[in-house]
């Protein structure tokens, strides 16, 4: 069986200025997703990436597209973020009331469902949507930004949710965002948790992004 340990390289922390050349040189260093973070301006205060930047790094890597939308009605977005080429699409449990048909419509888009949780959400607030869901992000930090402190107040849900994944749904992928560092990440491993988004960490590491990968994969 495949090791379902992965780096989701978060874009947020890129140079714009030469963001093909950077998911290049992430994907060289082993990089195994790149992570899209497309907030809106409502849901959380930041506003940031659009289907435009997620097409561009279609066209720049081969790698799998982990895009998470942090919008208000994520369900008028899905369709074109599908068309930009994205591969996983994951929407917060927080916003949706009708999550579960966001998440079927995901599906019939081609995409592969995720559903996130902000730190304050309880694990239970996911499990009726489990069959249906290829990932589960567990937020870390607040979102809206990267650079943020982890917070460890996370850990037991993640190893709740991992508990769940396995009763319900045990091709369900356990992903954690925000704060995740050579220190943090083995915290939330040990958790439970199977996917490492990081910005940060990658991204203004000292010795640059291939050291960054390369620390990070070293924890796992
Ligand atoms: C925060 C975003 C994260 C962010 C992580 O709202 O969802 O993906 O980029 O950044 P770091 O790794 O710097 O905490
Ligand atoms: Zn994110």
């Amino acid at each position: 069986m495949p090791d379902p340990h992965k780096i989701s390289v978060s874009i947020l922390s890129a140079d714009f200025t030469r963001l093909g050349e950077q998911i290049a040189e992430a994907e060289a260093a082993g990089a195994d997703w790149i992570h899209v973070d497309v907030m809106d301006g409502h849901f959380v205060p930041n506003l940031t990436m659009g289907p435009f930047i997620v097409e561009a790094c279609r066209r720049a890597t081969q790698l799998p597209l982990d895009v998470h939308l942090m919008v208000e009605a994520p369900e008028r977005l899905i369709q074109a973020f599908a068309q930009a080429g994205a591969t996983y699409l994951t929407v917060h449990v927080e916003n949706n009331p009708n999550l579960y048909r966001t998440m079927q419509a995901i599906c019939e888009l081609g995409c592969k469902p995720g559903v996130v949780l902000n730190p304050g959400t309880p694990a239970s607030t996911v499990f009726p949507v489990l069959p249906l869901a290829d990932m589960v992000l567990v937020m870390s930090v607040n979102p809206g930004y990267s650079g943020q402190k982890f917070i460890p107040a996370v850990l037991p849900k993640v190893t709740e949710l991992s508990q769940a994944i396995q009763r319900i749904n045990p091709q369900t992928l356990l992903e954690i965002d925000g704060g995740m560092n050579i220190d943090t990440l083995p915290q939330a491993r040990s958790a439970g948790a199977q996917v490492f988004v990081a910005a940060n960490a990658i991204f203004n590491h000292p010795q640059g992004i291939t050291a960054g990968i390369q620390a990070l994969r070293g924890c796992i």
